[in-house]
């Protein structure tokens, strides 16, 4: 028998019917299409499917659907757009930390609750806040640096960016800044 559930995902309603069993990442995916948020290993290992609930950083493959309930969600397509990178976005595109991009959605997820919470981390507590989300490539020190970046360009009131020809220099130089945080 399936369950109704609402919830607010990325500051939109949304209301479905689904089995009991069916996990958050699979609603999110399968039902919603919000398919940046990534199934890595389906076991709470790999904090590829990493999303906030109520603002908190959960793995959404060990949270059944029908306990989002009631609750808001913010995937990364919550978080920017290909238009209008984050700062955490565009610091991970600028220091390279990413390479295939598999666990990035995740990794941006937490970067950002731990940005909400302390705005200058220095290596220790980032590489803390991240040690629920695994990277197969880049050996995390570029990620490391990039949540630091992060950190210093929210520091400086930066909050969209766009990566096209020439518009990051703008971006780093204040001249592509969006709306105040
Ligand atoms: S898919 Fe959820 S932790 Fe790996
Ligand atoms: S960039 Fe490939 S797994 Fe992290």
């Amino acid at each position: 028998m399936k369950a109704g559930i609402s919830v607010e995902v990325n500051g939109s309603a949304k209301s479905a019917a689904v089995e009991p069993r069916t996990l958050l990442v699979h609603f999110l995916r399968d039902d919603l299409g919000l398919t940046g948020t990534h199934v890595g290993c389906d076991t709470t290992n790999c904090g590829s499917c990493a999303v906030l609930l109520d603002g908190r950083p959960v793995k959404s493959c060990t949270v059944l659907a029908v306990q989002a309930n009631g609750k808001k969600v913010t995937t990364i397509e919550g978080i920017g757009t290909p238009e209008r990178l984050h700062p955490i976005q565009f610091a991970f595109w600028k220091k390279h930390g990413l390479q295939c991009g598999f666990c990035t959605p995740g990794m941006i997820i937490s970067a950002y609750a731990l940005l909400k919470k302390n705005a200058n981390p220095d290596d220790a507590e980032i590489r803390r806040a991240l040690s629920g989300n695994l990277c197969r490539c880049t050996g995390y020190s570029k990620i490391v640096e990039s949540v630091k970046y992060a950190a210093k360009l929210q520091k400086k009131g930066k909050v969209e960016f766009s990566v096209g020809p020439r518009r990051h220099k703008k971006a780093e130089s204040g001249e592509y800044s969006g709306e105040s945080w």
